[in-house]
């Protein structure tokens, strides 16, 4: 083997030619599956998008660093559809700059996680984990229910996030900082406005339990409960699944 290997460094064009066909393999396993994106990615149409709340809530995850020991991705393979759900779809991340898939668990995956518990248990695991899992190793994040949320930056997320793509209309962006707050107060005068914008089926109430402030708590369980629900292309795969089998 050695030897073929001096023989070739010897001939300096062949070995140039060599190097760039075995490299070409590698990138050839990179870019073929591009070829037939458009066939891999589902196409939803009613696919929506994170209300300024939810965006705020996801930015407050990424800050955190929760996607350190959270996955967002459920693979194909039986165990892990068995205990998550359906596997992730390409286009359940479609409108995610970052994507936040994650690569370790040392907590669950989340990407279903939207509707498994109430507010009130998410707030209080929030506020210490032990107090609802006595087990639990996950850090415990009391100044979400004590930091106001910050909402004059809002408009500008979504303007960038329009930028790479995400479908929010003008004025979505006008009246992000004013959705946002109106999200987290169900009798708030624009909370109809956030259900016509968003869709009816927008979590519009207190997150936190209180509707008198707007707490980053407030914005990261709104996030955690729209997790998995955005679009509805894997319940309908699962379904047509069900009638095909
Ligand atoms: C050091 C690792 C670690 C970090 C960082 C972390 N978690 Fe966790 N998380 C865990 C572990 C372990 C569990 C399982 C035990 C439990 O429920 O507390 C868990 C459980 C959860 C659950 C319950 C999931 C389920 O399906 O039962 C949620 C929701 C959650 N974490 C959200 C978060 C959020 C939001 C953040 C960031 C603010 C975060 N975690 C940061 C380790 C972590």
């Amino acid at each position: 083997m050695f030897g073929t290997h001096y023989r070739l460094e010897r001939r300096s064009i062949r070995f140039v030619l060599a190097i760039v066909f075995v490299a070409s393999i590698g990138g050839l396993f990179e870019i073929a599956p591009l070829f037939t994106i458009d066939e891999t990615v589902e196409v939803d149409p009613d696919m929506r998008v994170y209300t300024p709340l939810e965006i705020a809530g996801r930015n407050i995850y990424i800050r955190e660093g929760c996607y350190a020991c959270h996955t967002q991705m459920i693979r194909t393979l039986r165990d892990e559809v068995e205990r998550y759900g359906h596997y992730s779809l390409a286009v359940e991340s479609q409108y995610d700059h970052p994507m936040l898939w994650g690569s370790k668990r040392t907590g669950p995956d989340i990407a279903r996680l939207g509707g498994k518990y109430s507010d009130d248990w998410h707030v209080a695991h929030l506020d210490n984990p032990r107090d609802v899992v006595p087990e639990s190793v996950m850090p415990a994040y009391r100044w979400l229910l004590r930091n106001e949320l910050r909402t004059d930056d809002l408009g500008g997320q979504l303007l960038a996030l329009r930028r790479v793509g995400v479908p929010y209309s003008d004025e979505m962006i006008a009246n992000a900082p004013a959705d946002a707050r109106a999200q987290a107060n169900a009798d708030d005068p624009g909370a109809e406005d956030v259900a016509a914008r968003y869709g009816e089926a927008t979590n519009i109430r207190a997150f936190d339990g209180d509707a008198g402030r707007l707490t980053e708590m407030d914005a990261l369980v709104a996030y955690l409960q729209i997790l998995g629900r955005l679009s509805d292309a894997a319940g309908k795969q699962a379904a047509a699944g069900e009638v095909a089998q």
